[in-house]
């Protein structure tokens, strides 16, 4: 049976960031294959270089990494004030293992984390997987609007 082992990262994730840490706190050159993961899988991260992943997460609260052995096949992280707002960011699975259950997994991990878990209203935004987070107890934030300021 293939087994995934998800690692919940410390807030701001600093073995990942400084060490490529993954399961078991060993080195893993997980920052190598953050970035390979986001240049495959997700549209809107494929340009993210190494430093700007070391600052993503240092700016992260909640942050988890799901490994398939040696191989990182699955991110997701949040941001918190703790008590009032959280937004879930770059939640994504590789494509060839996707509908498995792994992306519940990551972002119920999440969830579950005390900083989203305490926060009163917590937020995401996606392009095309409404259907996913509505599975997981998401719904349209209407009539409230997702604005974002001009480029
Ligand atoms: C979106 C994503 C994270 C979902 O992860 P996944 O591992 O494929 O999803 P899961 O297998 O955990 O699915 C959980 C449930 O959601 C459903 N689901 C998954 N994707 C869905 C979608 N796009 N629309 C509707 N339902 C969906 C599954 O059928 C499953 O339902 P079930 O529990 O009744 O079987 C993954 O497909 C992905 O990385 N996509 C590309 C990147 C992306 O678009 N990320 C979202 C950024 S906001």
């Amino acid at each position: 049976m293939t087994r995934y082992r998800l690692v919940e990262h410390a807030p701001g994730a600093p073995g990942l960031r400084w060490f490529g840490m993954g399961p078991d706190l060993r080195p893993s050159r997980g920052l190598l294959k953050l970035r390979r993961l986001f240049q495959k899988h997700a549209f809107w991260a494929q340009d993210r270089s190494f430093r700007e992943l070391q600052r993503m997460l240092a700016g992260s609260d909640v942050v988890v990494s799901l490994w398939r052995g040696k191989r990182l096949v699955g991110f997701g992280r949040a941001t918190s004030d703790g008590i009032h707002r959280a937004v879930l960011w770059d939640v994504v699975v590789a494509g060839d293992l996707q509908g498995r259950g792994l992306g519940r997994r990551v972002v119920e991990a999440l969830l579950s984390a005390p900083a989203i878990r305490q926060a009163e209203r917590v937020y995401l935004m996606t392009t095309n997987s409404a259907g996913f987070y509505k599975q997981l107890g998401f719904e349209p934030a209407a009539p409230q609007q997702l604005l974002v300021r001009k480029q």
